[in-house]
């Protein structure tokens, strides 16, 4: 059975599509085009946006107010070096003055610049500092938080996080050179972990012992580690990943935050007591602050923009509000749930259907011909369609925006010479064939045999069958 040329290229077509669909990675479009019998229609999936640096974002408040330096100008010395004490902190003078902004600079210039405190001149009280990070955002994690200290990290210090726009804290991470002395905690990391206490909360003494203030600057709270629990050191498996944050009760809320918050609670004291006689080497000073995350959207945006001063997700699928947590008015058929992961790659992306007319009988609007229903009560479904509301398929039929016809399967429809049927859609081939259902050698009345040379139709088709097949030997 030859296929005609038009579909034989609009198939390839399809196929070119899915490879770059697949090769553009996992959830990063809401919808696409596809053909059917009745013209092209949207698909709907699962979608989230793109990982951003939040920094740019974010709003920065310190605590106590005065504890930013220069305010009267004030010398101060270095832990390496206690008796060279030329440098001096002025807020007056813009090259010695050291404000929050500077946490959140891009140093673009090469130059490193830094938000500097007062030193601990008023010891034995303890110099405390609170740098409070808000966005008013829900946002998700997607890499490690990164925090530079210059002049040597801090002795003690927590990192907590609020959900709830700073109403409510709790501690993200705790970090001394001494846990069980600062905290009365038994000291952690993150290799200890195990799928069942990822999202336990712990100290690290990892980050806080004095090597030297130039051989590690930077402060974590490590979120590759912990993914990479569940989706491989090289996150090659990020399936299992995204399965689990829809089984694991609480996966997700440990990597969401819309506000952080660092307690500064002892500075570096250069793996010594404090010495009395010289505090003007004990102060904090944070050049840089990373915050790799994505806006919180639900699998409901596939991107996130700066609007009135805020971010606020690009909501697809009818859905609305700043983490497109609610249904569109006039699209409250069903009651608002959040887009799921699963099933992989595409998952599912609930999208809030068309409310129905005033009599409550709610028609699928995917599945019928109406929302309404009939005067005595019935919906009227599409062909394959079956069901009270048109919601179920009939035998022979898979659900993807309605009902369509399968065009393999496992009993029946079988895929042949090897072809594997995807989601009863489609039959993917082994190289040597091809066709609906894998029934056509690529060999067969032509000359030079390899795969490629099958792909004669047209200078287009040739052009896109070549990538195509590139592209499905890349993804193999
Ligand atoms: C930092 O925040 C905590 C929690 O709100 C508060 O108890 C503490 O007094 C603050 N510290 C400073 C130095 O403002
Ligand atoms: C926070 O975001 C909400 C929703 O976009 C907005 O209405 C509100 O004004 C914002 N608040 C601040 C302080 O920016
Ligand atoms: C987490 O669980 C593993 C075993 O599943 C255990 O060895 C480890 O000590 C636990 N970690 C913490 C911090 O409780
Ligand atoms: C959302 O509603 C509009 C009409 O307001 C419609 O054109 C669009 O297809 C709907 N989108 C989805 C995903 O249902
Ligand atoms: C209503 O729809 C049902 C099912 O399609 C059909 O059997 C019935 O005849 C319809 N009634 C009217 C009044 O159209």
């Amino acid at each position: 059975m030859p296929m005609d040329p038009s579909s034989a290229m609009l198939s390839q077509a399809l196929l070119l599509l899915q490879c770059i669909i697949l090769t553009l990675g996992q959830y990063d479009i809401c919808k696409s085009l596809v053909s059917t019998d009745d013209g092209p229609t949207w698909e709907y999936y699962a979608c989230q946006p793109k990982p951003m640096s939040m920094k740019e974002y974010m709003q920065i408040r310190v605590e106590p107010p005065d504890i930013t330096c220069g305010n009267p100008p004030e010398r101060f010395c270095t832990l390496e070096n206690p008796y060279l004490c030329s440098d001096e902190c002025d807020a007056s003078t813009k090259e010695l003055a050291h404000p929050p902004e500077l946490m959140q600079d891009r140093e673009r210039t090469g130059l490193i610049t830094y938000w500097q405190t007062v030193t601990w001149s008023r010891y034995p009280e303890p110099l405390l500092a609170n740098i409070s990070l808000s966005w008013n955002k829900s946002l998700e994690l997607t890499d490690d938080i990164q925090i530079t200290f210059e002049y040597g990290r801090p002795t003690t210090m927590v990192l907590d996080k609020s959900l709830n726009y700073g109403r409510t804290w709790q501690p993200y991470q705790y970090y001394a050179d001494d846990c069980m002395d600062a905290f009365g905690m038994l000291p952690k990391r993150v290799q200890d972990l195990s799928a069942t206490n990822v999202t336990r909360v712990i100290c690290t003494e990892q980050y806080s012992r004095w090597v030297g203030s130039k051989n590690e600057k930077n402060v974590r709270f490590e979120v590759l580690e912990r993914f990479a629990i569940f989706a491989g050191t090289k996150l090659q498996n990020m399936d299992n990943l995204y399965t689990r944050m829809e089984s694991m009760k609480g996966l997700r809320d440990f990597f969401t935050f819309t506000n952080l918050r660092l307690r500064l609670l002892r500075p570096a004291l250069g793996g010594t007591y404090v010495q009395r006689d010289n505090l003007l080497k004990y102060f904090y000073a944070i050049s840089n602050i990373d915050i790799p995350a994505r806006c919180k959207c639900n699998l409901h945006a596939g991107q996130c923009s700066l609007r009135d001063g805020t971010l606020q997700c690009d909501c697809e699928h009818n859905t609305t509000g700043q983490d497109c947590s609610a249904c569109e008015r006039g699209f409250k058929a069903k009651s608002w749930k959040p887009g799921s992961y699963l099933p992989t790659p595409n998952g599912s992306p609930n999208i809030c259907e068309a409310s129905g007319t005033s009599d409550k009988c709610n028609c699928n609007q995917l599945g019928s011909f109406h929302a309404r229903c009939n005067d005595t009560g019935f919906c009227q479904c599409r062909e394959g369609t079956t069901g009270q509301k048109c919601e179920d398929c009939l035998p022979g039929y898979t659900w993807k925006q309605g009902c369509v016809p399968n065009v393999c399967d496992d009993e029946l429809l079988l895929c042949q010479n090897g072809g594997s049927c995807i989601q009863n859609q489609k039959c993917v081939c082994p190289p040597s064939f091809r066709g609906v259902l894998c029934e056509q050698s690529r060999c067969q009345g032509e000359k030079g045999c390899d795969g490629a040379s099958a792909c004669y139709l047209s200078t287009l088709t040739l052009l896109l069958c070549l990538l195509a097949n590139s592209l499905l030997k890349a993804s193999a």
